[in-house]
């Protein structure tokens, strides 16, 4: 079944700005099978959502907040009861395992229940004054509207990390879904919505790079955007933040990587290949959190590159439905994306995995392939040994089924290549010794790091973020995104009836500074 879908801004569909343009989302997997027919909305569907969602954002945040967390509790609740079919719908539209589909789903509920009681805890605080009969505080507002623009790899659980505490918080939200994860965004918007979320609250508003980023501009210029959140590409990131601070205004990026994986001398091997395997190649290498460069000690350096590979080879590759360790890419632009990508493999590297590169077809079979390759944009994984720290493939995302392996000989300089790349989201170390873990810890330059874990697995409650080409340092999930979408306001309040000066009006306590201790007291005599 096909839905036909459209921006939703205030309380009804956003027809009148449509650009006449139409996207047509198709199942990655089965590119016959059509997901949705995209309307896409010009540059003034963003601009109008966010002056429009002023007023109604007003009203919003006079529903006190432990209320508004009941509206976040319902939202699980409905999340809940639709997990299996919103998760097929995730499989169907972007081509993500089913099983990791449940996965992405679990993280919205996950997100939901903790949300829910932090709207009885918005806490502010009382603060003693430095002079008497008058008292200080502190509270924490609602930014106003935040325009949030998302990517479709995890085309609802880390929308969920900004719409959920966004909302909480007593804001308005303009949602600039990925085109290729429409279906996705609009049943996720719906539940918001169900949940008690007013329509003018959440808008959804469908359109491409270049619309987004001319509305997102004048909406800026109006003065009607209070914060920018933006998932994707460090390339299209450094824009939007620099776009957001040319008025002033801050943006919550969460960019790409290149996330490295250490592995020590003394690490547990086959726990090393699972880690590797599954951050490597799940959802065929297009998480942000995706491993990148894999480091490995010299001396177990062939021992570890033979049983990856053994395991390259078996892993079961497939249409999503199945039980395989990855499907087909995203979209098409992702597809484009790793064929270039396989153009940076050079003469110097060995090419491990699989027994070809490219897109998985009849006259280029994969073994055990489960489906029809030829109906998706199914690719071989590839594993590249030899990789040396210059190489393109070395430096830059390549955000497809395909890893690198490169060597080292002492700690820190594997953690000095590991953050070479220059981006700093995810990095993983396996090892069984403590004294290298907390090295690690302490020199390694990225925001979240595992320890005998893969690159991949956020937890809905930990700080999600990264530095450097990851990243401004804006930390989503968990207590930390209450900064992002709140600012504190302050309050002194001076009842003492006469005009008492800051600074000038203080009493002072006069103390002997010269005393020095006296011999019976242990003083020099
Ligand atoms: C992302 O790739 O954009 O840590 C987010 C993970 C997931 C979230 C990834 N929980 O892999």
């Amino acid at each position: 079944m096909e839905s036909k879908l459209s921006s939703v801004v205030g309380s009804g569909n956003a027809a009148a700005t449509a650009s006449g343009q139409e996207y047509v989302s198709r199942n990655p997997a089965r590119l016959d099978d059509v997901v949705a027919r995209v309307q896409l909305s010009g540059p003034e569907a963003l601009r109008a959502a966010a002056k429009d969602s002023k007023s109604a954002q007003r009203e919003w945040a006079q529903v006190p907040a432990p209320v508004r967390g009941r509206v976040i509790a319902s939202l699980g609740r409905i999340v809940e009861a639709n997990k299996e079919s919103f998760a097929r719908l995730v499989t169907r539209e972007i081509g993500k395992p089913y099983a990791e589909a449940l996965g992405e789903v679990q993280e919205i509920i996950d997100t939901c229940d903790f949300f829910l009681g932090e709207g009885r805890r918005m806490y502010g605080q009382t603060v003693p004054s430095e002079m008497p009969d008058k008292q200080l505080f502190t509270f924490r507002m609602p930014i106003g509207v935040a325009t949030v623009i998302t990517a479709g790899n995890f085309p609802v659980a880390v929308p969920s990390w900004y719409l959920v505490p966004a909302l909480l918080c007593g804001n308005a939200v303009v949602w600039k879904p990925a085109e290729y994860a429409a279906s996705c965004a609009r049943a996720f918007a719906e539940m918001i919505w169900r949940a008690g979320v007013p329509k003018g609250v959440l808008n959804l508003v469908y359109a491409d790079g270049e619309s987004t980023f001319e509305g997102l501009e004048g909406a800026l210029q109006d003065g009607t955007v209070n914060k920018v959140g933006f998932t994707g590409s460090s390339a299209v990131g450094s824009k939007v933040g620099e776009l957001a601070g040319r008025y002033a205004q801050s943006a919550c990026l969460e960019l790409g990587g290149k996330n490295p994986m250490i592995i020590a001398k003394d690490a547990d091997l086959d726990l090393a290949v699972e880690g590797a395997l599954f951050s490597g190649w799940g959802t065929a290498g297009q998480r942000c959190t995706s491993l990148g460069n894999i480091i490995v000690h010299r001396d177990i350096h062939e021992e570890f590159v033979r049983r990856l590979d053994e395991a390259l080879r078996v892993a079961k590759v497939g249409e999503p439905t199945g039980e395989i360790l990855y499907g087909p890419m995203l979209d098409q632009k992702f597809a484009d994306g790793f064929e270039k990508v396989l153009g940076w493999i050079q003469p110097h590297h060995t090419v491990l995995g699989s027994e070809t590169t490219g897109r998985i077809t009849k006259s280029a079979p994969r073994a055990g392939f489960q489906g029809d390759p030829e109906a998706g944009l199914f690719y071989h994984p590839v594993l590249v040994d030899g990789v040396r720290t210059d190489d393109e493939l070395f430096m830059q995302e390549t955000f497809g089924p395909i890893v690198g392996v490169t060597t080292f000989e002492d700690l820190d300089e594997g953690i000095e290549i590991a953050d070479k790349p220059g981006y700093g989201l995810s990095a993983s170390i396996y090892t069984t010794n403590p004294a290298n873990a907390f090295r690690f810890r302490e020199r390694i330059g990225a925001g979240m790091l595992s320890v005998n874990n893969s690159t991949s697995g956020a937890e809905a409650h930990l700080p999600f973020g990264g530095n450097g080409k990851s990243g401004n340092g804006s930390r989503q999930s968990g207590i930390w995104v209450l900064d992002q979408f709140t600012r504190w306001q302050s309050l002194n309040w001076d009842f003492s009836g006469k005009l008492q000066k800051a600074q000038m009006d203080v009493a002072t306590v006069e103390p002997d500074l010269g005393y020095r201790l006296p011999p019976e007291l242990g003083g020099q005599a």
